[in-house]
């Protein structure tokens, strides 16, 4: 089950070698001293495939917001789907992901340290998604946001697959095939992507959508039961102009409460195919490359596509009034460099309220300043 984190590029381990200083916690006397009003927004991350919520790599990130001293007494929870860490990572793999969604929203719900008021004045908390776990985290702003729920100011994705995938994830080269990632290829050989098992038990299928062929997007409207139905994408019959079955405005209305969106993908993503999908488009050349080389990024304008012209989910409406920022950070996928992560960290706090107006890191640089980016 532990797997070499070098060769294991899937969606998301994260790097080891991020050296952090060890933290400088406040006494904790002065922690409760402190104005409960001066608290920061608290921060939930929802880590990707096959990564777990105890891994070092995420505890290091956590407890590098935690040691901040603009972030003093943040709360940070990392999303748990699963008793263990072991369970926790095979259900990255496993499952049905309209259920951890579920799991996820009940999870939170209890949670004072957002929940009540006098622990989180703000009430609302900031959302990191690492790779699927973004698009998850957007169906939790979609489907259990609104009043009286939860309340996500920033929703920040990295490397997510918010138009789905068109190829699966590759496994690591020499992964057991007693592997989650090998067993997840495996049942895939027996049972469709579409197939009702796989939309209920493979969660990499239940956003699987491939742009560049009809009949398989076709497949997708009709039988996707996870991200068809956050990105609010029905079946149209451009003849009599009526869909088959309403789009939830409520995913619309919630989703629009956000106060950034955040989409940052990485300049070198072979792993996510496609990798417009994490600015939430698609290749504009659908023949271009595929995976792309490094370096070539050919993206449709978001104004190309439907799900935002007609703002099926608010997308649209985000941008337009000037909320919804799309950066690249350099490297490969879920390799997130320091300059990355703290272009993360300038949406939370304080700072998060209004943010940068852009998430910077020029693809261009990349070769220059390779050694910003942390290897495993
Ligand atoms: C829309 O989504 C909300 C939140 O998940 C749900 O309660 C409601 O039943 C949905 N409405 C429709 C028409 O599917
Ligand atoms: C994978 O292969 C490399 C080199 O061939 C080897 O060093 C490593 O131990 C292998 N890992 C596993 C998990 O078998
Ligand atoms: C649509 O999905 C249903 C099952 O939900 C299946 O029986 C039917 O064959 C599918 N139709 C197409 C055109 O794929
Ligand atoms: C893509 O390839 C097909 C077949 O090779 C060709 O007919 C089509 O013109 C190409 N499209 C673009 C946009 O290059």
């Amino acid at each position: 089950m532990i797997l070499p984190p070098r060769l294991f590029t899937l969606f998301a381990i994260l790097p080891l070698a991020f050296a952090l200083p060890s933290p400088a916690r406040p006494s904790p006397d002065v922690a409760r001293s402190s104005s409960s009003l001066s608290r920061p927004v608290p921060v939930v991350i929802w880590h990707g495939l096959g990564d777990r919520y105890d891994a070092a790599g995420l505890l290091s990130l956590k407890q590098d917001l935690e040691s901040r001293s603009e972030l003093e007494n943040i709360f940070v929870h990392i999303v748990k789907i699963g008793l263990d860490g072991a369970a926790d990572q095979k259900a990255t793999f496993f499952g049905n992901a309209n259920s951890h969604i579920e799991l996820a929203c009940e999870q939170l719900s209890a949670l004072p340290e957002i929940m009540d008021r006098d622990l989180n004045p703000s009430g609302k908390f900031d959302a990191i998604g690492f790779s699927q776990g973004g698009q998850l985290l957007r169906g939790v702003v979609e489907r259990c946001g609104g009043k009286g729920g939860l309340n996500v100011r920033n929703l920040i994705t990295l490397g997510s697959q918010h138009l789905g995938i068109s190829a699966l994830p590759p496994c690591p080269p020499n992964s057991s095939i007693f592997s989650p990632c090998r067993l997840m290829h495996l049942s895939l050989v027996h049972s469709s992507i579409y197939s009702s098992y796989a939309q209920n038990n493979i969660i990499p299928a239940q956003y699987f959508r491939n742009y560049n062929d009809e009949v398989e997007l076709a497949k997708y409207l009709n039988g996707s039961s996870f991200l068809r139905d956050i990105n609010n994408e029905r079946i149209e019959d451009l003849e009599s102009s009526t869909i088959s079955e309403p789009r939830n405005e409520t995913y619309n209305d919630n989703f629009k409460r956000l106060n950034k969106l955040v989409l940052l993908r990485f300049s070198h993503d072979q792993t996510v195919v496609p990798s417009t999908s994490a600015h939430f488009t698609l290749p504009a050349n659908s023949n271009s490359t595929t995976p792309p080389l490094p370096g070539s990024y050919d993206a449709l304008p978001l104004k190309d596509l439907p799900l935002y012209q007609k703002d099926y989910i608010g997308l649209r409406s985000i941008d337009e009034r000037g909320d919804l920022v799309r950066g690249v950070c350099k490297g490969v996928h879920m390799q997130i460099g320091k300059k990355c992560w703290e272009s993360v960290v300038a949406f939370l706090g304080e700072r998060g309220e209004r943010g940068p107006e852009e998430a910077i890191l020029d693809e261009e640089e990349y070769h220059e300043e390779h050694s910003l980016v942390f290897q495993l």
